[in-house]
């Protein structure tokens, strides 16, 4: 299982929307399990398709990082069918080194999405769990947390990132 590179931010794959899997094969299979050892590596608690380039619309969540195999999600085309609540707490993310910004996200969602064989799963999230699926399904469609800031936080953002990139620190 080899590890991919993670693509970076403002890299423009990262703002495109994914394509709909529609063959459940030995591909798809390989890639999630390239994308949950990336995960696990980087370190991190989500990983979406784009963040490794590649177009198709699957994400891996995992709170645990790998602690405990029941909290590995693989969840293929999802999407989120309700959501409840509003809060704001600070995440990150992997396409951003070391930037934390507080988001708004639902206090609750719920996700349907198919497993790597194809069959639907429903997947229901609180707190930590809603926010991360809440990312990472903004990421398959094209959306960065920080597109979910102020202008204000976005452009202090931006310009640090800029000033990193400058000094070949990104
Ligand atoms: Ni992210």
């Amino acid at each position: 299982m080899p590890i991919l590179d993670i693509v970076k931010y403002p890299e423009t794959i990262l703002a495109e929307r994914t394509e709909p899997v529609s063959e459940f094969d030995e591909d798809l299979r390989e890639l999630a399990a390239d994308m949950v050892a990336t995960m696990y590596a980087a370190p991190g608690i989500g990983l979406a398709a784009p963040q490794v380039g590649r177009s198709e619309r699957i994400c891996v969540i995992d709170l645990s990082v790998g602690e405990d195999p029941d909290d590995l999600m693989v969840l293929v085309n999802p999407r989120v069918v309700a959501e409840e609540g509003g809060v704001r707490e600070e995440e990150g993310c992997l396409s951003f080194p070391d930037i934390m910004l507080v988001v708004p996200r639902p206090e609750r969602v719920v996700v349907e999405a198919q497993d790597l064989d194809g069959n639907p799963i429903r997947v229901e999230g609180d707190e930590l769990l809603a926010r991360c699926l809440h990312h990472e399904i903004d990421h398959l469609d094209g959306v960065l947390f920080i597109d979910r800031v102020s202008p204000l936080k976005r452009d202090l953002a931006r310009r640090k990132i800029k000033r990193r990139i400058k000094a070949d620190d990104w």
